[in-house]
């Protein structure tokens, strides 16, 4: 990271700096000094284990959560062999809520039989009354909790909770700070996401997301560009700008600085081969950020822009504010003026009220636009958002025909579109070796496709032209075009 402060010049001796980020730096150095006394113990460094759980952000976090850790003399372990284990957590539909009470019980097991183990939640889920009411209550193992707008604070936290006994919990209900400058520890060193906003304004009526991340705070830019210049000079070719709702970035700025501006800032620095962004927002999608990036040489040929329904009275009722009309003339001017570019969305199903006719409605739309792919969720109901309050709630086997048969349009469309690759070569960044077979690699095509193809691990990170051989649907399977040429 950039501007990083120097660990051993810190007095972990004296008072706590009260300013940020020295406060959380000099925590980290006596977390530092907690590690030393633990290996002189125990003949090892103590190691931690991060869960994630949830969107782009929550990864995001997550480097920020294990560069504190790193920093603080953590080793990575599996979590069967932590001593420190932290889940950063997602509500946004229920059952990603489930799944952290499920593996809750794993980790109770993992605790009677090391005592000295600790156990971490923060995130999204943590910013729920009922959640926090609830872990409480059942789950009373857990050793520190936190939420989403004091996540700066973890190495303070983290130090606490290393040194103290019971619950450490500290939940804020918002915040207006954006803290720059603490360590991160990237998954990947070739490809990163950099937050440039955080927070939601819109609350569409069924996301519980503004309830949780807050309100809409955008970084400087000047903040923004310097990051993406350290991870450019650190050897980071691919960057993805984050945010709830990116083209409503720069608004409350001293500067104001349109998301398209910032796109055209980013795109001048050196080093930087792709950028691509997540997410925007159909309502505020401008003809200024579609001629950027039709005109742009290093912003990715993928728009990932969320339709949710394709029914205007759904819509409405979602507070989305747009109707479908709207969003059919959209995705044609973009088509228009990029053709090549893959469009992705999401959709829920069974809205309150929604009826078959509405989802034939949205069937319409993914016909007509033929996205390249589309995550389809059933509703989930999130208490306090305006939808679960809704009276017409749709039944669940109903709700789930509607999903079937949309999700048999999404498919259908989807392979047909994604197969017009085949036979073409594209230049692909290479990510890892293939989870499921490890003489093929994986790589990513600026339109966001995958392909899995022959190669040995000494190509991670790098640009590779491979030839699109087979179309499965998701993904291709190819060969690397020196391969295919000899
Ligand atoms: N139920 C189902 N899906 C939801 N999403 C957000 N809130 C809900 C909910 N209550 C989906 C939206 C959003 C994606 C990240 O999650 O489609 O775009
Ligand atoms: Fe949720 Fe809507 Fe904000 Fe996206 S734009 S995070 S769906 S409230």
């Amino acid at each position: 990271m950039y501007n990083e402060i120097d660990l051993d010049k810190i007095d972990i001796h004296s008072e706590p700096p009260t300013e940020e980020p020295g406060r959380q730096y000099y925590f980290i150095g006596k977390c530092r000094e907690w590690g030393e006394g633990f290996r002189r113990k125990n003949g090892r460094f103590p190691r931690a284990c991060v869960t994630t759980f949830g969107c782009q952000m929550n990864a995001r976090d997550s480097e920020k959560l294990s560069g504190v850790l790193q920093k603080s003399g953590f080793e990575t372990a599996q979590e069967e062999a932590a001593d420190f284990i932290i889940y950063n957590t997602c509500t946004v539909r229920d059952n990603a809520n489930q799944k952290v009470y499920g593996r809750l019980g794993v980790l109770h097991g993992y605790k009677r039989r090391n005592p000295h183990l600790k156990i971490a939640l923060c995130g999204c889920m943590m910013q729920e009354p009922s959640v926090i009411e609830k872990i409480r209550k059942s789950y009373g193992f857990v050793d520190l909790l936190f939420g989403t707008h004091n996540l700066y604070k973890f190495a303070e936290l983290l130090y606490t909770c290393l040194t103290c006994e019971g619950l450490v919990m500290d939940i804020w209900q918002d915040t207006d700070k954006v803290v720059e400058d603490l360590p991160t520890e990237q998954k990947y060193r070739f490809k990163s996401g950099i937050n440039i906003m955080y927070g939601c304004n819109n609350f569409c009526s069924y996301c519980i997301v503004p309830y949780v991340r807050g309100r809409e705070r955008s970084r400087e830019a000047a903040d923004i560009l310097e990051e993406v210049r350290r991870l450019a000079a650190d050897g980071v070719t691919e960057i993805m700008l984050l945010g709830q709702n990116v083209n409503s970035y720069g608004k409350n700025l001293k500067h104001p600085l349109s998301f398209a501006g910032l796109l055209q800032e980013v795109e001048q620095i050196p080093g930087i081969r792709r950028i691509r962004f997540m997410t925007p927002h159909p309502k505020d999608l401008s003809d200024e950020l579609i001629g950027v990036m039709r005109d742009s040489e290093k912003i990715c040929r993928h728009l990932h822009l969320p339709l949710q329904s394709g029914s205007s009275r759904i819509l409405q009722a979602m507070n989305r504010r747009y109707t479908k009309e709207q969003y059919l003339s959209l995705t044609e001017k973009i088509r228009r003026e990029i053709p090549e570019l893959s469009i992705t969305t999401d959709i829920i199903v069974g809205f309150p009220g929604e009826t078959a006719q509405d989802v034939e409605d949205t069937i319409d739309v993914v016909r007509k636009v033929g996205f390249d792919n589309a995550f389809t969720f059933i509703y989930s109901k999130r208490t306090g958002t305006p939808a679960a309050a809704m009276e017409n709630q749709v039944p669940a086997d109903e709700v789930k025909e509607n999903f079937d048969r949309l999700l048999h349009v999404v498919q259908e469309t989807a392979k047909q579109r994604t197969a017009r690759f085949l036979g073409q070569e594209a230049q692909v960044l290479v990510e890892d070796v293939n989870e499921h077979d490890s003489r093929l690699l994986t790589g990513r095509m600026s339109c966001n496709m995958l392909v899995h193809f022959p190669g040995g691990r000494e190509l991670i990170g790098q640009y590779v032209t491979v030839r699109l051989e087979e179309c499965k649907g998701f993904y291709y399977m190819g060969q690397e075009k020196k391969a295919w040429q000899n």
